[in-house]
C-alpha cells in the first residue's frame, strides 16, 4: 500500500512499487483528465504536479510519489477558473484539446515559478509539451494572458 495526496485527498493504492503514477490517477483513482501519450515522458501530456512541480506521470513510479501531493487538472482550481484556465479559455487555445491538461499543468507550475516570464522563458518552460495540432501560438498567448491576469490581481489585492 502506498499513500498520497491527490488533489487534496489523501488516498491509499495498491499497486507495485514500479506502476507509473499515470495508470494510477486514471486507473485506480478514476480521474481521467490526466492524458496518455508517448509513454517515455515526451510529450508532456501526463504532466501533473508533485508538491507543486510539473512532472510528466508516465514515467514517476508510484513509489516517488509516497506522502507526496500530487495535483491533477481536475485538482488545479475547485472550480476551474485558475488564471491559466481562464487565459486559456480567453485565447481558445485548444483544438481537439488532447494535449491540453498537460499544457494548462505545466503553464500553471512555469507561472507560479516565474510570474512574468519572458518570451525565451515560456518558450523554453513549455518547450517539452507537444501539440500535434500546433495550437503554440495560441498557447502561448493563453500564458501571456494569464501573466498579465495574476498580475492584475496582485495589484488589485495591494490596493485592497
Ligand atoms: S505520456 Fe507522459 S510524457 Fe508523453
Ligand atoms: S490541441 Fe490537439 S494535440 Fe494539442
Amino acid at each position: 500500500m502506498t499513500t498520497l495526496k491527490i488533489n487534496g485527498r489523501q488516498v491509499s493504492v495498491a499497486g507495485p512499487d514500479n506502476a507509473p503514477l499515470l495508470w494510477v490517477i486514471r486507473d485506480e483513482v478514476g480521474l481521467t483528465g490526466t492524458k496518455f501519450g508517448c509513454g517515455i515522458g515526451q510529450c508532456g501530456a501526463c504532466t501533473v504536479h508533485i508538491d507543486g512541480k510539473a512532472v510528466r506521470s508516465c514515467i514517476t513510479p508510484l513509489s516517488a510519489v509516497a506522502g507526496k501531493s500530487v495535483t491533477t487538472i481536475e485538482g488545479l482550481d475547485p472550480h476551474g477558473t485558475h488564471p491559466v484556465q481562464l487565459a486559456w479559455i480567453e485565447a481558445q487555445a485548444p483544438q481537439c484539446g488532447y494535449c491540453q491538461s498537460g499544457q494548462i499543468m505545466q503553464a500553471a507550475a512555469l507561472l507560479a515559478a516565474k510570474p512574468h516570464p519572458t518570451d525565451a522563458e515560456i518558450d523554453q518552460g513549455m518547450n517539452g509539451n507537444l501539440c500535434r495540432c500546433m495550437a503554440y501560438v495560441r498557447i502561448k498567448q493563453a500564458i501571456k494572458l494569464a501573466a498579465k491576469s495574476k498580475a492584475g490581481k496582485t495589484k488589485q489585492g495591494a490596493h485592497a
